[in-house]
């Protein structure tokens, strides 16, 4: 379990998915909001069926509710289960387009159209195209926060969801057709919220979104779209979905939800490193306090996990506290106001035999940092900023591991890991990068087995690196050195 998975291990074809299936992987990432996902999953299906109906959007969903509750998050985990990534979407943030003049970036302007330096549209088919994936044609189009757009994007959207297709400022067309759209607003939330806690006591209890406050809570929420939007906008929106406050069951569930992602991360990263997390219930009471509201719902929780949990967790990782194996407790402090993290147990792991690592990366302060941990754990190191460096060493020597940065001053390091691996098969590499591998290098990688750090890293993952290729490597090490 050294090499990093993909986050989703749920994935099949889309195609295979049965509507309570969809539903389901879906509600284990958007907590308590059933309703809003039957209301949603329905047009996923319309379409998967070829049946939709042309010359329009697929599906077209106004999303409604106080901050906090999923809304944006409904989009992303769609993202997820479709495509395998949260992040294809396309999302339009309407709080950037309050202007005409920016609504007017968004189409991009006419063919010399003077005053415009930038004309390049922010929507354009390709960029559609470009947010769906082998399993599914679908686009997800987010236009987040809606009612922050100036009046003329509602008009823009108009023509899209009436007829599928948005105008560019050259000319050409966009087709929605394969689109899902949906739009969220906090219209109508300050006054669901009045009506949830009419004395906006910290402490009062929430009333429970039974069917009648659910039921009332819509009606809020659709008289103030009806205000702020023309009938014909309205009229052409497919479903109106208010999102209902968290209750305290929902947000215990988001948490732990969180709590998980952080243990799927360390391992993922740490490989034979890895380590566990329990999170003691005062600890858990602690963040949930400080992270969740009525008024922000669960948006404040991310930021207090990475406060109070992440980063020291890390810092602890990052000076060598934890020991692979080990248990890391968490519980509240006694002064009430932050957490303690306990390690124990753990077993040192064999580490890598000393090696000769030939390092190559023109920026000075990894350079550095590469030598000072490598040294530390008991190789001797080689050090170069260049292509020509690397080649000035092998003259001399050829060392046991290669540690390179992918993009050099001179040259690539891939590829250069790969000549040197064809020529001395004894030899090991690691590759890192800032930026991500392409689809090529990736390719080159898998076939020299030569794993791949995404920078920033910590040296827990280059050792458990080292490690793994060690286990992996060559039969017998170069006699050189
Ligand atoms: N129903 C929910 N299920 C799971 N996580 C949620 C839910 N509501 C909020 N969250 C958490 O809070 C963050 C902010 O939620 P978001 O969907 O952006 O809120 P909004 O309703 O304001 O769009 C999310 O990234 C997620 O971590
Ligand atoms: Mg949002």
């Amino acid at each position: 379990m050294s090499e990093p998975e993909g986050a989703a291990t749920d994935r099949k074809p889309m195609q295979n998915f049965r509507t309570d299936e969809l539903i389901g992987l879906l509600s284990s990432r958007v907590v308590g909001q059933a309703h809003a996902l039957e209301h949603i999953v329905p047009s996923i299906q319309l379409h998967r069926s070829g049946l939709a109906p042309e010359g329009r959007p697929v599906g077209v969903f106004l999303l409604l509710g106080p901050t906090g509750t999923g809304k944006t998050r409904t989009v992303e985990a769609l993202a997820e289960v479709l495509h395998g990534d949260a992040r294809n979407v396309v999302k339009i943030d309407c709080g950037e387009f309050q202007s005409e003049h920016e609504v007017a970036k968004l189409i991009g302007a006419p063919p010399g159209y003077v005053g415009h330096a930038q004309t390049e549209p922010r929507l354009n088919q390709l960029v559609l195209d470009e947010m769906t994936s082998d399993e599914c044609d679908l686009t997800l189009v987010l236009f987040d926060e809606i009612e922050k757009a100036a009046p003329s994007l509602a008009q823009l959207l108009l023509g899209v969801l009436d007829k599928a297709t948005l105008r560019l400022g050259d000319g050409a067309e966009v087709n929605f057709e394969k689109s899902l759209i949906f739009l969220t607003s906090n219209l109508g939330a300050r006054d669901m919220l009045s009506e949830l806690q009419p004395t906006l006591g910290f402490d009062t209890e929430p009333r429970r979104p039974g069917a009648d406050l659910s039921a009332h809570l819509e009606r809020v929420g659709l008289r103030a779209v009806q205000r702020h939007f023309s009938p014909e906008f309205v009229n052409r929106i497919d479903a109106v979905i208010t999102y209902r406050p968290l209750g305290n069951e929902s947000l215990v569930a988001i948490l732990e939800q969180h709590v998980v992602e952080l243990q799927r991360h360390v391992q993922n990263r740490l490989g034979s490193r890895s380590f566990d997390i329990e999170v003691a219930p005062a600890a858990r009471f602690f963040m949930l306090e400080k992270g969740t509201s009525m008024e922000y719902g669960a948006r404040e929780l991310k930021r207090i996990i990475h406060v109070h949990l992440t980063q020291p967790l890390a810092a602890m990782v990052a000076n060598g506290e934890v020991t692979p194996g080990a248990q890391v407790t968490v519980d509240l402090h006694e002064d009430g106001d932050h957490l303690t993290l306990l390690a124990a147990g753990g077993t040192p792991l064999p580490t890598t035999p000393p090696s000769t690592v030939l390092a190559i990366d023109d920026n000075e302060a990894v350079l550095g940092w590469l030598n000072r941990v490598l040294g530390d754990e008991g190789h001797r190191v080689l050090l170069g900023s260049t292509v020509e460096d690397a080649r000035r060493h092998l003259e001399k020597e050829v060392p046991d591991i290669l540690v390179f940065d992918q993009i050099l001053p001179d040259g690539d390091g891939v590829e250069l890991a790969v000549n040197i691996l064809k020529e001395h098969p004894d030899t090991r590499a690691v590759v890192m990068s800032g930026t991500g591998l392409d689809e090529e290098d990736v390719l080159l990688c898998q076939r020299y087995d030569i794993p791949f750090l995404k920078k920033p890293f910590v040296a827990e993952e280059l050792l458990s690196a080292l490690e793994a290729i060690s286990l992996s490597g060559g039969s017998s090490r170069s006699a050189a050195g």
